[in-house]
């Protein structure tokens, strides 16, 4: 068995097949030379994407999501939650009671794949029905509710219930939304679905919900993070700090949605991109977007390592036959890749062996340990990339202790992530205390308890 902490070792028998190998996926081990410019690139892009007039344009969106303070312990009263990014949208009920969660009512319902590349104001429509659907199956009607609208794409939000869709990620692609207010669009869908009593008072990113709900766990939680099918970070920062809102913010705090997914769509990443990236990015939905999160986030994670294989296969360096499947987008998913890293540590390969049966692959032994290297490397490059920014963030911070909430299949299944990203975010940022914090279920709850943070300046601000 191997620590999660060590770059992956390669066991093969040949050893000229070995040292092939190693050669041909050296691209994908950054060397700390490399780690170093990720590191200075990041910063400038923060600096630009905070600035007022930047000299070029930043790749980080570094988005205002008019949110400048936490929960308090004084939210209470019923709220509705939606959550909506992945290809599950989930409708939430939360009773507060003194800033506590005191019941909770989800339900699931799968969006598919017409909902989510047909017109927008289906999408909207849709999103409608479910509310409607949960309200009457959950006997929830009669009164009115605030809701909170998880909505996890870049938006540049105008105030706190607006929010301006910039692009599109992951699996969605409805024409009609991008430049408009999501807001807008699902209150005019809830008017046409008729019936419902619903005020929409705050829209915000998962990450951001899931900072939200860590603070609710911990006062010390200054960032927020998902790990999941994609991959974004937000962080409390000082208004000072931000040349581009100087005047027009009178709170002193606020948090910023970087959308670090984006990180390198100016090409400033160009320098770690593999051919590997390059295929993975041409099969994506939205392609040349989303550089950094299509280098390890789980929507991406699984093509990846079937690309790397597929070139090893067709080199003649991996499996003797049956490889053709290699050659199939999504026939290997981030799933997969966990289970296989959970080999690595436990020094087996059942997890390996039955993921290569499912393919049909045609394996000897020595074929088992290459994929158990491809999925480390891979792995070990996606956590390298994601500590190097959240250190960062922990440089600029100074906080005594900053808990890092985090939410996503990846923190929660992947025996590497959690492990080293503790490893390696000290060593970007030596000497700062912080803790790693799984926020589950972060941006359904935080958008209840953002809902009530609404309500709260609301209130503050008609007195
Ligand atoms: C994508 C979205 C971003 C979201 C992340 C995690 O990167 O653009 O808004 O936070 O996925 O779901």
């Amino acid at each position: 068995a191997t620590s999660p902490l060590e770059l992956p070792t390669l066991t093969v028998s040949d050893p000229v097949r070995r040292k092939k190998i190693l050669e041909r996926l050296s691209p994908l081990i950054l060397t700390p030379g490399q780690q170093q410019k990720i590191h200075d690139i990041f910063l400038d892009e923060m600096r630009l994407g905070l600035a007022a007039k930047p000299e070029k344009e930043s790749s980080l969106l570094m988005a205002n999501t008019f949110i400048p303070e936490l929960p308090d312990g004084t939210e209470n009263g019923e709220y509705l939650a939606l959550d909506l990014g992945g290809t599950h949208f989930r409708v939430i009920y939360a009773h507060m009671k003194n800033g506590k969660f005191d019941e909770e009512i989800v339900d699931y319902y799968h969006v598919p794949s017409e909902k989510r590349l047909g017109p927008g104001e289906e999408l909207f429509d849709f999103l409608a029905e479910c509310i409607a659907n949960f309200i009457q199956k959950r006997q929830l009607g009669g009164r009115n509710f605030q809701l909170g609208f998880t909505f996890s794409f870049p938006m540049i939000q105008k105030s706190l219930d607006v929010g301006i869709l910039v692009s599109w990620t992951k699996s969605f692609n409805c024409p009609g939304v991008v430049g408009e207010d999501a807001v807008r669009m699902l209150n005019d869908a809830i008017k046409r679905q008729g019936g419902l009593d619903i005020t929409v008072t705050a829209i915000l990113n998962d990450t951001t919900g899931t900072l939200v709900m860590g603070a609710y766990l911990d006062k010390r939680c200054a960032m927020g993070m998902i790990l999941g099918t994609g991959c974004n970070g937000c962080y409390i920062e000082k208004v000072e700090r931000i040349e581009k809102w100087l005047g027009k913010h009178k709170e002193s705090e606020v948090i910023i949605d970087i959308e670090w997914g984006s990180f390198g769509d100016n090409g400033v990443l160009d320098f770690i991109r593999t051919q590997w990236d390059d295929a993975v990015d041409n099969q994506s939905l939205l392609v040349h977007s989303y550089t950094f999160e299509k280098y390890f986030a789980g929507k991406y994670l699984g093509d990846l390592f079937r690309e790397v294989l597929l070139t090893l296969a067709k080199e003649g360096l991996f499996c003797s036959g049956g490889i053709d499947i290699l050659n199939t987008h999504g026939a290997i998913t981030a799933t997969n890749v966990s289970n296989i890293e959970s080999d690595s540590f436990k020094g087996v390969t059942d997890e390996t062996k039955a993921v290569f049966d499912n393919l049909n692959l045609i394996y000897d032994d020595d074929d088992l340990h290459i994929a158990l290297y491809v999925a480390g490397i891979l792995s070990y490059r996606g956590v390298l990339l994601v500590s190097l920014l959240s250190g960062i963030l922990l440089e600029r911070m100074k906080h005594d202790h900053c808990t890092i909430a985090i939410d996503g299949s990846l923190f929660q299944h992947h025996p590497r992530f959690r492990p080293l990203m503790e490893k390696f975010i000290s060593d970007t940022a030596p000497g700062r205390s912080f803790d790693l914090r799984l926020a589950h279920d972060g941006s359904g709850k935080g958008a209840a308890l953002t809902a009530s943070i609404a309500e709260r300046l609301k209130k503050r601000s008609s007195r």
